[in-house]
């Protein structure tokens, strides 16, 4: 796994110790928490191309969970050539054009691949993910896989974008909504993810998959999570311009069919579908049990007490 000890990394790792594989974890050493004993650590730096751990050893599959350009994956595949069984691409929904109509599936047509961007962005990551996608495609042919997460979430969420609202329905009271309570969401859960990819894995199956969860909306996390805290909830609508840029969640009315993609395929090859009520009450408890830390998006209590005129 190339990436196996970031947030997706140790879901899908979590999976396949339990399938009974055996677990290789390739990077810098930087993110989470130590990694399960019998998993092996190998440390390197893609950015740097110091693959060096990798140039011995032969693996059934690779699963590549840290590759953002091409230069990533190019480098990767040329140490990993063919001792290496099948490479299994982690991309993202972002690859998709933006703006599609609701129900598209894994043929949808997908933005202009990007070989190199300075910074990713909101217009560089998903083009960027192209590239690697046509790259792992064009060197591995039938022995790839591309699997396509929509935003993902669960116990162990690295990202502050879901536990913000989590937590914040968790808290109750009057909550401050800079978009539409009926914005759609279609989070997947890690667990969801992770069950997915190995179950490609072990059916050696080719080709893209959407891996995106239940259909929701930004009022039902909040509320559901308000609800299995034993409190409740006013969502008061306040306009985006009131709030920090790129806010948690909130999105363009004209991207809602982005979270409405049709997860038929990924469904038939095997992907769960926890439900969103088991996922808020596991991210709800996971985050009460590390202690809460600081979040680095959203609005503090004091600034959305402001907002609300309530300050
Ligand atoms: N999270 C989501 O909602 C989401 C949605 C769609 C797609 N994805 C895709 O899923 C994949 C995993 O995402 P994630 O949320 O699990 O990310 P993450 O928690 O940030 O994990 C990234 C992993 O990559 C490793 N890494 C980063 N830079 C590296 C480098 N220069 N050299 C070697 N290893 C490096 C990190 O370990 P070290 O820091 O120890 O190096 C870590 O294991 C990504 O490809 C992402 O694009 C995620």
């Amino acid at each position: 796994m190339l990436g196996g000890n970031g947030f997706v990394g140790r879901a899908v790792m979590a999976d396949a110790l339990d399938q009974g594989a055996e677990v290789a974890s390739f990077s810098r050493g930087k993110s989470g928490t130590d990694l399960p004993p019998e998993v092996t650590q190998l440390v390197g730096d893609r950015d740097t191309g110091d693959y060096a751990a990798l140039r011995t050893g032969e693996w059934d599959v690779v699963v590549d969970l840290s590759g953002y350009q091409s230069k990533h994956v190019d480098d990767a595949m040329d140490v990993l050539g063919d001792r290496v069984g099948r490479y299994v691409f982690v991309s993202s929904h972002a690859v998709y054009v933006r703006d599609l109509p609701p129900g598209t599936d894994e043929n949808a047509a997908r933005r202009p691949p990007l070989r190199a961007a300075a910074v990713l962005t909101n217009d560089t990551y998903g083009p960027c993910k192209v590239a690697c996608e046509d790259d792992v495609l064009e060197r591995y042919g039938d022995r790839a896989t591309i699997v396509r997460p929509g935003k993902v979430t669960g116990p162990g969420d690295s990202t502050s974008t879901v536990v913000y609202w989590i937590r914040r329905g968790g808290r109750g009271g009057r909550v401050a909504l800079p978009t539409r309570p009926e914005q759609p969401l279609q989070l997947i859960d890690s667990r969801d993810l992770g069950r997915l990819v190995v179950q490609l894995i072990t059916d050696g199956r080719s080709g893209a998959f959407n891996a995106v969860g239940p259909f929701s909306t930004i009022a039902e996390l909040i509320e559901t999570a308000a609800e299995l805290s034993g409190t409740s909830v006013e969502l008061v609508q306040v306009p985006v311009d009131a709030v920090p840029a790129r806010f948690p969640l909130v999105e363009a009315v004209e991207e809602a069919g982005e979270r409405r993609r049709n997860p038929a395929k990924a469904r038939a090859a095997g992907m769960p579908v926890t439900p969103l009520r088991q996922t808020v009450a596991d991210v709800l408890a996971w985050d009460r049990d590390r202690g809460e830390p600081p979040l680095d998006v959203g609005l503090s209590a004091e600034d959305e007490q402001k907002l609300l005129g309530q300050g």
